[in-house]
């Protein structure tokens, strides 16, 4: 006999946007160069994050970047609203210690709820503090973040429907190997940034055999002045 199945709660689909170098560098090994990509890709990005409900980022690349997660200028915040978005986009930060510096750029402006997902590493004294400077705080996991649990919660609580991930390496390729990513939307920059300690769209651990590789598939791809605009769609395992 069949036994009934507990019913999944729904996945939001997920988008990772990132720049990327020709070596295939997301930034410099020492970090200081972050943001090499062109005007039109700045464009990109906010067209981007007017199509989600919420941005993502990993707790080195909010503190790096001084990214706030906003909407850009108000034709971005119209063209939600005329998609029955909310005006500004939710800000999610991606820290399994906790360790998010509270003086960080997203905190200082309070446009939208800023949401940390963390683990059980956090020590309650982190949890009080980071719960003084975010709108919610989920522990997701033991020593990493769970995130198909941590996306099916962001869905159920916070209504997001569509989470755009804004890396950096570390946190793409947890959503990676967690199967989470729908499509990746890459930007490729011509430019040579070497160094083998230089972050890559997908960094962490890897996979370690050809099966377990994610597939993609080309969806799109543009080239606008002297770069190339491309999507991928995930087709899952080989
Ligand atoms: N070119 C681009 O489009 C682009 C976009 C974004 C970022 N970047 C660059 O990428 C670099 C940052 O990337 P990164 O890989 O070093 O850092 P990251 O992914 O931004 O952040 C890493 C941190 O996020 C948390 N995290 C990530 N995955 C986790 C998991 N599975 N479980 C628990 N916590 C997790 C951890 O925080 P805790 O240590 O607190 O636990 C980890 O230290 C920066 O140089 C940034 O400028 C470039």
């Amino acid at each position: 006999m069949k036994m009934p199945q507990k019913k999944k709660k729904p996945l939001p689909f997920v988008l990772v946007n990132m720049a990327m170098t020709a070596d295939g560098k997301i930034a410099t090994a020492n970090r200081a160069v972050h943001s090499f990509s062109s005007r039109r890709d700045l464009k990109h990005l906010y067209e981007l994050r007017a199509t989600a409900d919420a941005v993502m980022c990993g707790a080195r690349t909010v503190e790096i970047s001084r990214s706030t997660l906003g909407t850009g200028s108000e034709q971005f915040r119209r063209l939600r609203l005329q998609r029955g978005l909310a005006e500004y986009n939710l800000r999610v930060i991606v820290s399994g210690s906790g360790s998010i510096n509270p003086r960080a750029a997203i905190f200082k402006k309070h446009f939208s709820p800023v949401i940390i997902l963390t683990t059980a590493r956090a020590s309650k004294t982190k949890l009080r503090g980071l719960r003084t400077i975010a709108d919610d705080v989920k522990v997701c996991g033991k020593r990493e973040i769970n995130f198909a649990t941590a996306l099916r919660w962001l869905r159920a609580k916070w209504n997001v429907g569509r989470l755009l991930c804004e890396g950096g390496g570390e946190l793409n390729n947890a959503l990676f190997r967690a199967d989470l990513v729908d499509e990746l939307h890459l930007t490729i920059c011509p430019k040579i940034f070497g160094g083998s300690e230089a972050p890559t769209i997908a960094d962490g651990k890897g996979f370690g055999r050809l099966a377990e590789a994610t597939q993609l598939q080309i969806k799109s791809f543009k080239q606008v002045g002297n770069e190339v605009f491309t999507v991928f769609r995930q087709t899952g395992r080989l």
